[in-house]
């Protein structure tokens, strides 16, 4: 569905960044459109459709489903095994033109096809120059064949896959492996056209040691005692859905088609946590349409999991961090839970179009933490995201400012910032203000039908919303400046501004303690959640003697605090300040959690010292085995020392 050429092959480019008068240029955009999709065969790509990310010429040749065969050993950190592609020629494509992959990192052994006596037939291929980012083009004549079988196995370079050794596991007995394909990380464990407008169903048989269990985002069809696990994917995604981890899992179900999958000790922890998540996927269907995918479940990673949350298909990949015991950091459930619509059904066409993916699941999440949480706790998140917008966007470049981002020559994973999250949300909220929720709800709903599993550009987005919301519109929601929004960098003026009566009484009592007029012992924080211990965090002033952070320790137990959102800004504050009991603390964090969110702030704040620049690489030197190779990567970049060839292997 999501891979007829017609499609794909079928946007113009009018080349005109800042002509003025937008709403009209992308009118004129899709009626241009319509007249070209007849005439533009396979072959010509309008460059807002070109995934600069991606060797892969799908608008010539392109991959349509993907079946692995995979072994996943320990001993080697290698999976190896074979990928079968089905592959369709664009109907102008020339005969001769070549299928071309993405990999990374990947070491090729073979590459067949099928004759038409359906015999095997060796096909000739060829690898391309290593590409610091986009990694080595694999280039294979087809002899009109439409399947390819790929042999090949993972090498060090795989930076998708994190192998984790048992002290890397909550249960400290078996090892563990887990994949992050998303942004362009698919090609170092799968060749294939790892760009998300390319849409496959997949297929694969895990071959995985003795006791261990696989789980994939995908259907599992059958397990076997001796360590095979066959899964099944019928709906198309895009390639950076694809994910696998492999260890001592346990399952829970939590409600008739929700559940948590981890280690045996984390399991009811997790399930407890996760308890609202039925109700959440009621509350996103009420709205946003159906649940398209069966079962929602989520997987609980070790801690060296680089991010808070990955929207793996019918299985949510999430940090440990996330159990804090309270429930109060479950808008991580709420927001991996909407890429279900936003983002796995309707997909992001390329990562410019990154905020699609990020700015409408802000939007959704924000809409679920309400309806099961309250309008205060949903004001507090917006309020949060604003502030964190405010701060990018005092030191981003004005390119980088933009939701329809330029990312031509940069890694993808750069692109992870504030700006497509909270910009895009605060788009939404605009356009919702306009029109009144309940036709935003009814158009929103209507867009994911009427692109559900299709990838999409901003250009698309704007073509529907215009069709399908502002041409029947008042004069207010004709008014929105599209191209302010979504072009130029910064907040358009009438972002709407969040505001929270919750933060307003915590910034009297933050400001009570400041002057010093309320002693830490007596401040008014008996029903804080986590939300109002970080913005009480973020309302103290850079400097603090230390004998006044010492109060404030012991009087709320900060150094000691085992939710990571708080324990995290609170280090923060501890390094600026030198405040020296936090530091065993500190190092217990950066060498135990490889969350990326938590660890950029805290050894950027050391980076900033001589003294501290030098207990951070201390501490990066200990840590970075446990880190995933993304997380490495950019904690490596920020402390300007080279991740590579520093690489060394899991701890024993
Ligand atoms: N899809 C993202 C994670 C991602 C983005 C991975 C880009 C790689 C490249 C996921 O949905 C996400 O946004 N996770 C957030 C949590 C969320 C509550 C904002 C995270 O991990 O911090
Ligand atoms: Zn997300």
């Amino acid at each position: 569905m999501g891979n007829d050429f017609g499609r794909g092959g079928c946007h113009a480019d009018l080349g005109d960044e800042g002509t003025g008068m937008l709403g009209n240029r992308w009118m004129v955009m899709t009626v241009l459109v319509v007249v070209l999709a007849g005439r533009a065969g396979g072959a010509e790509l309008a460059s807002d459709r070109v995934d600069v990310h991606s060797h892969a010429r799908p608008e010539m040749v392109r991959v349509t489903r993907v079946d692995l065969d995979l072994t996943v050993r320990f001993d080697t950190k290698v999976l190896s095994g074979s990928a079968l592609l089905k592959v369709e020629r664009a109907p102008g494509a020339p005969d001769a033109a070549p299928l071309v992959l993405d990999t990374k990192g990947l070491v090729i052994e073979s590459v067949e096809g099928m004759a038409s006596d359906r015999k095997p037939l060796p096909l000739g291929y060829e690898l391309g120059r290593d590409d610091p980012i986009k990694g080595r083009a694999l280039t294979i004549d087809l002899q009109g064949s439409t399947t390819v079988r790929i042999v090949y196995k993972t090498t060090e370079k795989a930076t998708a896959l994190q192998w984790l050794g048992p002290e890397g596991t909550a249960g400290k007995k078996q090892p563990f492996l887990f994949t992050q394909s998303e942004a362009i990380h698919a090609r170092s464990w799968i060749p294939l056209q790892d760009s998300p407008a390319v849409r496959v169903s997949y297929g694969a048989t895990i071959r995985v040691p003795i006791g261990l269990k696989a789980v994939m985002s995908a259907d599992p069809v059958s397990t076997s005692a001796g360590g095979v696990f066959r899964f099944e994917m019928t709906q198309t995604i895009p390639p950076y859905l694809i994910a696998l981890a492999v260890g001592d899992l346990e399952f829970r179900p939590i409600g008739k088609r929700t559940g948590v999958w981890a280690e045996p000790s984390v399991v009811a922890a997790a399930a407890s946590e996760f308890a609202d998540t039925e109700t959440m996927v009621a509350s996103a269907e009420k709205r946003f349409g159906p649940y398209r995918w069966g079962r929602y479940d989520i997987l609980v990673l070790p801690p060296s999991f680089p991010f808070g949350g990955m929207e793996n298909p019918k299985m949510t990949f999430a940090t440990p961090t996330v159990l804090a015991g309270d429930r109060s950091l479950v808008a991580l459930v709420a927001h991996e839970l909407a890429h279900s619509w936003s983002g796995n059904l309707v997909t992001n066409a390329t990562w410019r179009d990154f905020w699609l993916n990020e700015g409408f699941t802000t939007y959704l999440e924000q809409r679920i933490v309400e309806d099961l949480y309250g309008p205060a706790r949903a004001a507090m998140e917006r309020v949060i995201g604003w502030d964190g917008l405010q701060k990018e966007l005092a030191s981003f470049a004005p390119r980088d400012q933009v939701l329809h981002i330029d990312l031509k020559g940069r890694d993808p994973d750069e692109g992870m910032n504030q700006v497509p999250y909270e910009k895009g949300a605060l788009f939404l909220n605009r356009v919702e203000k306009a029109v009144g929720r309940e036709t935003f709800d009814a158009y929103l709903r209507g867009y994911f039908d009427r692109n559900a599993f299709r990838s999409i550009t901003t250009g698309d987005f704007v073509a529907d919303l215009q069709a399908h919301l502002l041409e029947g519109a008042g004069p207010a929601a004709q008014s929105i400046d599209l191209h302010a929004w979504i072009d130029e960098p910064g907040l358009p003026k009438d972002a709407p501004q969040p505001e929270s009566d919750r933060f307003a009484a915590v910034d009297a009592v933050a400001h009570s303690w400041i002057i010093g007029k309320t002693p830490a012992g007596k401040l008014a924080t008996t029903d804080w959640s986590t939300y109002e211990w970080v913005r009480f965090l973020n309302d103290l002033p850079d400097k603090l003697p230390a004998e006044r952070l010492a109060a404030l320790d012991k009087a709320f137990g900060l150094t000691d605090r085992g939710n990571a959102e708080v324990l995290h800004h609170w280090l923060v504050i501890a390094i600026r300040n030198e405040y020296s009991p936090a530091d065993s603390r500190l190092e217990s964090f950066l060498t135990g959690i490889g969350r990326r969110k938590y660890l950029m702030p805290l050894y950027a704040e050391l980076a900033k010292s001589k003294k501290g620049r030098a207990r951070a690489l201390g501490l990066y030197d200990k840590a970075r085995a446990f880190y995933h190779p993304i997380a490495r990567e950019s904690v490596a970049k920020l402390l300007a020392v080279p991740s590579r060839a520093e690489r060394g292997p899991t701890p024993p």
